[in-house]
């Protein structure tokens, strides 16, 4: 598939290699194409565009920006690059808060999540929450003793979920589709709980894994 990538930082850059590592084809997309020289370098068959190139040229859009600025990286993309296409939204509502005590703070209520805010403002683009339970070093083929870890995922299109999980089978994940985009308020949240180790402890190679 042709995916794009908006964003250029750590998890924009993992996700774009571990792509093109399953034989995607790849754009990564920033205000800035300096800032991914290096991975440019390391990755020569990946392009490097704008916003709105990268959603122009994506059939499946990733969206790996800092989530106090998510809005505004869509709008950048623009509306019309996106209708249609599904958006796999790795980002959390994360403030420039410093955590209290290694819990990060949140912009969002528990009524509410980042994810639903720009499928309201992005309608005719699909988004899928998955990605953003889990550290970018752990994102692609993890290997864990305990096994494959899941990813929640959720969204209101079950086509698009269908591709994601596809995408996550590549990527050496068992899925749990949580449902629909209101999932997302229990989802996001899950960063939260997966930083603590690491702010605690220094510890930020674990993952979540559904037992039954
Ligand atoms: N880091 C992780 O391990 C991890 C794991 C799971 C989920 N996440 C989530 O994934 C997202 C990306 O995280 P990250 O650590 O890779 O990168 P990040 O530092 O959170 O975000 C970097 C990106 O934000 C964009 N950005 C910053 N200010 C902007 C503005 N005013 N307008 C438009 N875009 C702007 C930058 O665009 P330019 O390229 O144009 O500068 C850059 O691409 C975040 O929402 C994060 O919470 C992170």
């Amino acid at each position: 598939m042709k995916i794009g990538i908006i964003g250029s930082g750590l998890v924009a850059t993992t996700l774009g290699s571990g792509f093109l590592k399953h034989g995607h084809d790849v754009a990564l997309g920033t205000r800035d194409t300096t800032k991914l020289a290096d991975w440019a370098k390391e990755n020569p068959e990946g392009r490097v565009l704008s916003f709105s190139e990268t959603a122009k040229f994506a059939e499946v859009v990733v969206l790996a920006v800092k989530g106090t600025v998510a809005a505004d990286a869509l709008r950048a993309a623009g509306q019309a690059n996106l209708a249609g296409k599904i958006v796999i939204d790795a980002t959390n509502p994360i403030t420039e808060a410093p955590p209290v005590n290694s819990v990060l703070n949140f912009f969002t209520s528990h009524d509410d999540s980042l994810m639903e805010k720009l499928q309201r403002e992005f309608s005719s683009a699909r988004f899928v929450k998955a990605f953003n339970s889990v550290g970018a070093s752990c994102m692609v083929n993890p290997q864990f003793k305990g096994g494959k870890p899941s990813m929640f995922i959720c969204g209101n299109d079950d086509a698009a979920k269908k591709t994601v999980t596809t995408v996550l089978d590549q990527f050496g994940w068992e899925t749990e589709d949580m449902g629909s985009a209101e999932a997302a308020r229990a989802i996001e949240p899950l960063c939260i709980l997966w930083c603590i180790p690491g702010f605690r402890n220094n510890d930020w190679v674990h993952a979540f894994k559904v037992l039954r």
